[in-house]
């Protein structure tokens, strides 16, 4: 009796949410990848639970107001995502910035800019001889390019993030912003490296979170002993050393 439910109940689902969109709108590969999509954004609701979404206005109260200068070439960030950087820069007013991956440079180029007169900022990247092909040349690109007055205020370094020798940065940085690889094993040790450069009022803050899964499960991974917050509207966490 129990089995005939049970199978009576597997063809009602069956049915419900299998024959009935393939036979309807949907054929057999769109039902495939739709039921992909359903459980895809349920997955990665599950992953962003443990990591509360807010506006950045929760977190500091007036940073909504600050005006920005936003648009730098080279940015690989969504325009939304570059005003949060800059207005955090703008309210926070680090005196040190570290950004673990340059890039083209464009977000380093937006931090400075954004920044006060005397903050400094230092971007780490692979060195040209590591990157395979191209790739290597383009690596802060827009810094070499770039004619601002905040170019004074930037400083290139280079080596693989992993072994970098972080020693005359430690507890000395209050603005991290780590985007460099994306994989776990990267992600977690930058996150580490990270957490020592800060100062007493430092913030980390990391992008590509939770669209990449490295990403994604290094943050997540901290944020079960810190309060980490993502961005809503955004691929940003944010970690503020001050908010226990
Ligand atoms: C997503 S891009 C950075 C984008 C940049 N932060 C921006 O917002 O425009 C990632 C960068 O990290 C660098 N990278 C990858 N692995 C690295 C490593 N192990 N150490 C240092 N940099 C690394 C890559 O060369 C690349 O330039």
């Amino acid at each position: 009796m129990k089995a005939l439910f049970r199978q009576r109940m597997w063809q009602i689902v069956r049915v419900l949410f299998w024959d009935l969109p393939c036979t309807t709108c949907l054929g057999r590969s769109e039902a495939r990848r739709f039921w992909k999509t359903v459980f895809g954004q349920l997955a990665a609701y599950a992953n962003v639970m443990d990591v509360p979404s807010v506006d950045l206005a929760d977190l500091y109260s007036g940073i909504r107001d600050q005006k920005v200068s936003v648009g730098y070439p080279g940015v690989s960030l969504r325009l939304l995502e570059q005003v949060n950087i800059a207005q955090l820069v703008r309210y926070l007013r680090p005196q040190a910035v570290f950004e673990i991956g340059t890039g083209f440079g464009g977000t380093t180029l937006l931090m400075a800019e954004n920044a006060d007169k005397n903050t400094r900022i230092f971007t780490l990247d692979l060195s040209p001889d590591l990157i395979l092909g191209a790739a290597g040349e383009t690596v802060g690109i827009v810094l070499r390019e770039n004619k601002l007055e905040s170019r004074s205020r930037i400083t290139q370094l280079w080596g693989d993030s992993r072994d970098f020798d972080y020693d005359p940065w430690i507890e000395k940085i209050d603005l991290v912003f780590v985007d460099a690889c994306h994989e776990y094993a990267y992600v977690k040790t930058d996150t580490d490296n990270a957490l020592k450069l800060l100062s007493s009022r430092g913030v980390i803050v990391w992008h590509d979170y939770p669209s990449a899964p490295g990403v994604c499960r290094a943050v997540k991974e901290f944020a079960q002993q810190r309060k980490v917050y993502m961005i809503e509207g955004t691929r940003i966490a944010v970690y503020d050393s001050r908010m226990v």
